[in-house]
């Protein structure tokens, strides 16, 4: 089995949960209230743990506000937190999530320790980073950390999958240190500048995303799917029913679910499918990592899932 690493944020959820979002100057009541832990990347090394993958992640917590706590979790969800460091006197990353009926999310993030993970964070771990050989990237710490280690895993040869969540302005030459790219549609249509309306519009955006050098565009369709866009192929595979309440994460699921499968040795496409399970699954509660799957759930749900055909 391939040995995977994640270098991104670990965060502190207040997830909420609204019927509407209020307008500027209204004050509602919540309908629930939840801490929970969460980060996109920590998320991910989260959901590859559940999976039983050979997973370690890279990032930076405070001693505040549940920081020692979530050493813990990564540890009992089978991550590897060996070089996860905690900063005295310090808050770790927090989010404020709320979803609304619709089951629709807005995120707040405070930064926190997730802005201390510097370059000099990276060489000290190198050793061991440079052990893993899958490697996924996101946008939760400084953009100088997540390219200074790209360029290092990717001259040595390894895989490099980058969720570029929250969206960020970089160089196009940063796409080129990438095997997979994995926006949403409207990370797709901030990256590009084009309009993501229809279906002809979504996969002329994401050729446009591949021309910029990366190796495939995974392009996340939401509910209905995911493409595989590479220079030869592109190919749509839906998405699964599900009973979602949540969506919180569930492109973070999404990506461990494909890393994991690739880590098997499946092809781009199998590793869609089976991440398209692992990203449905996540939303079926309240919370980031509350529902990620276990692999023995993973597959006893592929055994019976239907093909969502909401396309
Ligand atoms: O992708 C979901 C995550 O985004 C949440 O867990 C929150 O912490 C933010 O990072």
């Amino acid at each position: 089995m391939s040995k995977i690493c994640v270098l991104g944020s670990l965060n502190i959820d207040m997830s909420t949960s609204v019927d509407y979002f209020p307008h500027v100057g209204e004050t509602i009541r919540l309908n629930s209230f939840d801490i929970f832990m969460g980060g996109k990347g920590a998320n991910q090394a989260v959901a590859l743990g559940k999976l039983s993958a050979d997973i370690m992640m890279l990032g930076k917590l405070g001693d505040q506000f549940y920081g020692p706590e979530y050493m813990n979790i990564l540890k009992e969800n089978g991550v590897d937190n060996s070089c996860v460091e905690i900063v005295p006197n310090e808050y770790p990353g927090i989010a404020f999530i709320t979803v609304n009926k619709d089951k629709n999310n807005v995120i707040y993030i405070h930064p926190g320790t997730n802005y201390m993970v510097d370059t000099a964070y990276v060489d000290k771990y190198w050793d061991k980073i440079s052990q893993c050989d899958i490697i996924l990237h996101q946008y939760e710490i400084p953009i100088k950390t997540n390219i200074y280690l790209m360029k290092k895993m990717h001259k040595a040869g390894k895989t490099v999958i980058l969720d570029p969540a929250p969206y960020l302005n970089v160089a196009d030459d940063t796409y080129a240190l990438c095997d997979y790219v994995t926006p949403n549609e409207v990370e797709l249509s901030q990256i590009t500048g084009m309009p993501v309306d229809n279906h002809d519009q979504f996969i002329a955006a994401a050729k446009a995303l591949l021309k910029k050098g990366c190796g495939a565009v995974i392009a996340k369709a939401g509910k209905r799917g995911a493409y595989l866009i590479t220079p030869d192929t592109t190919e749509f595979v839906p998405s699964y029913k599900v009973n979602a309440v949540d969506p919180t994460a569930a492109g973070d699921s999404f990506n461990a679910g494909f890393a994991y499968a690739l880590s098997q040795g499946k092809s781009p496409i199998q590793a869609i499918k089976f991440a398209n399970a692992v990203g449905g699954l996540s939303t079926t509660a309240m919370g980031a990592q509350n529902a990620m799957p276990t692999l023995k759930q993973v597959e006893d749900f592929l055994k019976t899932a239907e093909i969502n055909d909401v396309y």
